[in-house]
């Protein structure tokens, strides 16, 4: 079986986008592969080093992995601070990382843009980290975005540097899971790109939205003034809603308004009403899990305990490999 893993940033709530892009896809892989998942709160502290209820944001992300279907029997669901041993496989993979070619690391060079107040080290070794992440349990596969590829990159130079260096075939080289033709890219609501957080208010719906925010929300997305012309091509406001009710609603539904705009007879009030109860149709019970999940403080330990049981089982084996290999011993 082959082991597949992925980091999660504990940063907001997750929205359609990211359900049918990567969630879904997560939830899919855990049936065929054994699969570790970890919210990478280390990692945070590059961006936000004094973070504002960092254990809340980690429960929230938790709560709402699990009741997007994330399986803390079939999978290994941790946190990524919950296994200390990945802080000394990174010590030791930043010994063999060169800063010259940290520095060329495109996200590296954003994040000094970004917050040249903040060059810290912890930036510059974060492709270090997420090496360590993934080669401490010898990950076959990284589910990655395009974002994410350069990083993996870096994560074959140094597992590859490291077998050379000790003469060992001791990782594997992780490579690219790649989703092919499931990934869904969801459009935001603005009549621009994709659905996402940090493209503005009212452009993303989440799963913890209640219905009213949901209709409100879609209510309020970009259309036009209506086709003047049989079979007339759409904007992108228009185009986006169709894509959105592709995923939500049946064919049906989908062809009746598709009649309808290409007949220049189309009501978008109408079609916005449609869309919006067959989002919350979909939405509502996620929702009602998440919110049963993070009021039951219990069960989320548990998950947590017990994924951090067996991540260390994992990792710490794959550490005391290497430090066998290293050369340290006990006196
Ligand atoms: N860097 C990833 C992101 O920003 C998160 C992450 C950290 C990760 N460690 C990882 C992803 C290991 C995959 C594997 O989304």
């Amino acid at each position: 079986m082959e082991i597949v893993l992925s980091g999660i940033r504990p940063t907001g709530n997750l929205h359609l986008g990211n359900y049918f892009g990567a969630v879904r896809n997560f939830v899919r892989m855990q049936e065929q592969n054994q699969c570790f998942f970890f919210i990478a709160d280390y990692h945070s502290l590059t961006t936000h080093p004094k973070p504002t209820d960092l254990h809340g944001n980690v429960k929230q992300v938790l709560a709402e992995y699990l009741a997007a279907g994330l399986d803390p029997e079939k999978s290994t669901l941790y946190v990524q601070s919950d296994l200390p041993e990945v802080a000394e496989l990174y010590l030791i993979l930043n010994m063999n990382a060169y800063v010259g070619e940290l520095e060329r690391v495109t996200t590296f060079k954003e994040k000094v843009r970004k917050q040249p107040d903040n060059v810290n080290a912890g930036l510059l070794t974060y492709p270090s980290l997420m090496a360590a992440d993934i080669l401490i349990h010898k990950a076959h596969k990284v589910p990655v975005g395009k974002d994410q590829e350069q990083h993996l990159e870096m994560t074959r130079t140094f597992a590859r540097r490291f077998n050379r260096m000790y003469q060992e075939d001791f990782f594997p080289i992780p490579q690219a899971y790649n989703f092919g033709a499931e990934l869904v890219k969801i459009p935001g609501l603005d009549g621009s790109g994709k659905m996402g957080k940090s493209e503005g208010e009212g452009n993303a719906i989440f799963l913890i939205d209640d219905p009213k925010t949901i209709r409100k929300k879609v209510m309020r997305a970009v259309t036009d003034t209506g086709p003047t012309q049989m079979n007339q091509p759409k904007t992108d406001g228009v185009e986006n809603l169709f894509t959105l009710l592709k995923v939500v609603s049946t064919p049906d539904v989908v062809e009746h308004f598709e009649v309808q705009y290409n007949n220049c007879i189309i009501r978008y009030g109408d079609l916005k009403k449609q869309l919006a109860e067959d989002i919350i149709a979909f939405t509502e019970p996620i929702r009602q899990r998440i919110l049963e999940i993070s009021s039951d403080d219990n069960y989320i330990s548990r998950v947590a305990r017990m994924g951090a049981e067996k991540a260390r089982e994992s990792g710490a084996a794959t550490v005391r490999e290497v430090r066998e290999i290293i050369g340290f011993r006990h006196f």
